[in-house]
């Protein structure tokens, strides 16, 4: 479908939305999306608060407005990424969430914010000005080739953890020589195509040199390398994403680092780089990278008094993002940056940043759809089309991603989980959540939902990989089709 154009043909929702639940997804009316002045749509909210116990969500939210100023609450088309509206409905840039689900054909869809990954990684190219530098983006986060594409116009690298995101990253138009090749198990044809692409690698364990020796050995062309360190600093977070302890399987034994620096030395193919680390994912504290730093420094001076001229510091990604939506004060890039910049400013050495979740996550949101309401023993569920198959991080790693209505809604306020239709009691969304009582039909989104989200989606039951959506300069355009059943048969054909 060609959706080009959708933004300038937006409609408004019906104005039942405002008063209650609909019934069915909204349909299109044919006006241009109104924009409410905020101070009557919150006086007009609290004035319905005010004749009901039962708040809705939006509305609760908007009232807190006017004594909190929440980060995610704005005007009508005049926020960045996703927020509510003062009149309650929840927004995308300049867009309705509930008129792009009157447009577009999918649910559950992934709908992104352009303008949002611009706003990102500028943060990040700010934050480092005045070091020499580069920010690579890690494209396990989200491997979407048009949101890729944007972040190498916009100057990025790209940090890869496979072959084919190697592929995709030069497909995507990056510069494949400002690319770093990370993983503990990297296949030997993985190597050599890394070293054909000057892309730099990082040094994983003993195998993983012998194979990369060997690798530059068949392509003939020497392997820029990074030893990969594990600081051993705890980033506390969870256990599945913390990636730079001594026990962790990524990285080499810091014990055997003089077994490399002469492995390297006597191999004419290998050429020592730098060094890297990374800590893990969803970190809120960073004073630890500055902790990390320190001590990456110290192998610094220890690798260069062995004779190597390195030329990079890579202290990997990991910053975390607002998932509970409360303004909670998250470290930004220029916190992370500042924390370390006295510490490595003078070294002569490029820095390397490896964001993925901070340079995406918040850009996006799974919009679904409700199917129905229904209570179990003292339970209650929302019962969505999206699924664990679509967005598997609650499942995964029981983790909270921020769940909303798209429109005000009336109904009763109770505590639901968000469950998908996938066959599995690990299937949900959220838990324990206060929300108005949804009608089938009604918009529901999870937020947060650019990184880690659709990169890990699968066809599990056969719910096909949903399309993604953007917005870009005030306009939906889709980015990448939905997966369907004939995809998944195509792989039986002539067998
Ligand atoms: C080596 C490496 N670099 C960068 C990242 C990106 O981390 P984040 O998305 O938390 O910024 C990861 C993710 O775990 C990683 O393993």
């Amino acid at each position: 479908m060609d959706v080009g154009t959708i933004a300038r043909g937006m409609m408004a929702c019906s104005s039942s939305h405002a008063s209650g639940c609909p019934m069915q997804r909204p349909a299109p009316l044919g006006r241009v999306q109104p924009i409410v002045k905020p101070s009557s749509a919150v006086l007009k909210l609290q004035r319905r608060s005010r004749r009901s116990a039962a708040l809705c969500v939006q509305a609760t939210v908007a009232e807190r407005l006017e004594v909190s100023a929440s980060p995610y609450i704005h005007e009508p088309g005049k926020g960045l990424g996703f927020y509510t509206g003062t009149d309650g409905y929840l927004y995308v840039d300049n867009l309705r969430i509930d008129d792009i689900r009157a447009q577009v054909p999918d649910s559950p869809f992934y709908l992104y914010s352009k303008n949002r990954i611009t706003a990102n990684y500028k943060a990040y190219a700010a934050a480092l000005e005045g070091l020499e530098h580069f920010v690579g983006y890690a494209v396990k986060a989200n491997n979407n080739l048009p949101i890729m594409r944007h972040l190498q116009s916009l100057g990025s690298g790209a940090v890869l953890v496979s072959g084919n995101e190697l592929r995709a990253a030069e497909a995507a138009g990056f510069d494949t020589t400002r690319t770093i090749f990370n993983g503990n198990g990297k296949l030997p044809e993985e190597l050599r195509l890394a070293i054909e692409k000057g892309a730099l690698i990082n040094v994983d364990s003993e195998f993983d040199l012998e194979n990369i020796a060997e690798a530059a050995k068949a392509v003939d062309k020497a392997a820029r390398v990074l030893i990969r360190i594990n600081p051993d600093v705890d980033p506390q977070v969870h256990a599945y994403v913390s990636t730079g302890l001594a026990n962790s399987k990524f990285g080499i034994r810091n014990s055997h680092l003089q077994w490399f620096l002469d492995r390297v030395r006597q191999e004419p193919l290998l050429e020592l780089a730098g060094v890297h680390s990374h800590l893990g994912s969803t970190i809120t504290k960073v004073d630890i990278f500055r902790d990390a730093a320190r001590i990456m420094i110290r192998f610094v001076e220890k690798i260069r008094e062995e004779g190597f001229d390195i030329k990079y510091l890579n202290i990997g990604g990991g910053l975390g993002i607002d998932y509970h939506r409360r303004g909670d004060k998250i470290p930004s890039p220029a916190d992370l940056v500042n924390t370390v910049r006295d510490l490595v400013a003078d070294l002569g050495l490029t820095m390397i940043l490896e964001p993925g979740r901070s340079m995406i996550g918040n850009a996006s949101a799974l919009v679904n759809t409700v199917t129905g309401v229904k209570t179990n023993g003292n339970k209650n569920f929302i019962v969505i089309d999206g699924s664990m198959s679509a967005l598997l991080r609650p499942s995964l790693y029981d983790a909270y991603q921020h769940i909303e209505l798209t429109a005000p809604c009336n109904g009763k306020q109770d505590t639901f989980d968000i469950v998908g239709p996938v066959c599995e009691s690990a299937d949900f969304l959220g838990k324990e959540r206060e929300l108005a009582t949804p009608k089938a039909g009604d918009g529901l989104v999870v937020h947060d939902a650019g990184a880690y989200c659709m990169a890990m989606a699968s066809t599990y039951n056969l719910k096909m990989r949903p399309a993604e959506y953007w917005v870009s300069d005030g306009e939906l355009k889709q980015i990448r089709k939905g997966e369907t059943l004939q995809d998944h048969l195509r792989y039986f054909e002539g067998l």
